[in-house]
């Protein structure tokens, strides 16, 4: 990743861009990624851009989005008051020049509240696996509803692989890591909440597995579905509402 683009997030994002770097470097990657592809989208229209973020947190996915294009209005969406302060307050900027508005609603509720065929890209990072399965199957269903024809969902985040026994490896191996890092940092609160948090992700009702989240977007209707540049647990989806 290049230095510059580095300096950026460190500088507006501040301390939770450098920590989550340090702990998952994967993680920061995919709202790169996810920033990529809607650049690549951007570049192929004039016309203004309208994209939801679902699960916009401290901002770090919606500032990758933000430097995607300037002909884009975003609509980021959040319904934990603690993560959206702190993005309101890193991004300021963005919101006095009228690209970036905010909902403080949860996810399904925000996607529910827009018209049909609205959306040009409904985009996120590490937010869709927090979900319990049939709250995402839901949010699915709305957001291709929201979707124009040809517009896209572009989601970093974690999808389990469908190899069971290599997947507790790849956990195994991310655990190991936490601890090394986080206590190498003095940072056991840190650590005390990633194992937690981690406990919740990997149950029964929220895990996200590959072949079943494709197979989902293909039932709802989307195409053009790839699951691209996996790291460890973590990868980019994207697909496309014919
Ligand atoms: C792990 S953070 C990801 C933040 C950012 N996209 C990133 O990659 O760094 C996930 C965010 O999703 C939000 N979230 C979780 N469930 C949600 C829901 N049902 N509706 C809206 N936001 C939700 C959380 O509050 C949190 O800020």
């Amino acid at each position: 990743m290049n230095e510059n683009y580095e300096a950026l997030f460190s500088g507006v994002i501040g301390h939770d861009y450098d920590m989550l770097n340090l702990i998952c470097p994967a993680a920061t990657k995919m709202s790169h990624l996810v920033g990529e592809t809607l650049k690549n989208y951007a570049a192929n229209t004039t016309e203004k851009l309208n994209i939801v973020e679902l699960g916009g947190g401290t901002g770090i996915t919606t500032l990758a989005l933000l430097n995607a294009s300037e002909n884009i209005e975003i609509l980021s969406v959040d319904n934990e008051a603690v993560m959206q302060n702190q993005a309101k307050k890193n991004l300021g900027k963005w919101v006095t020049a009228g690209q970036l508005t905010f909902s403080q609603n949860d996810a399904l509720t925000a996607l529910k509240s827009l018209p049909d065929e609205s959306v040009d890209v409904i985009a996120s990072a590490y937010t869709l696996h927090n979900f319990l399965n049939t709250y995402r199957a839901d949010v699915l269903t709305e957001s291709f509803r929201v979707l124009k024809s040809g517009g896209k969902v572009i989601n970093g985040d974690r999808y389990a692989l469908d190899d069971i026994s290599q997947h507790t490896r790849t956990i195994q191996d991310e655990v190991a890591i936490y601890f090394r890092v986080l206590i190498a940092e003095n940072k056991l609160d840190l650590l005390e909440h990633w194992i937690i948090h981690l406990f919740g992700d990997e149950s029964e009702n929220h895990i996200m597995r590959e072949s079943i989240a494709l197979q989902q977007l293909q039932d709802e209707g989307f195409f053009d579905i790839h699951l691209k540049h996996r790291v460890g647990v973590n990868a980019l989806m994207t697909a496309v509402k014919p």
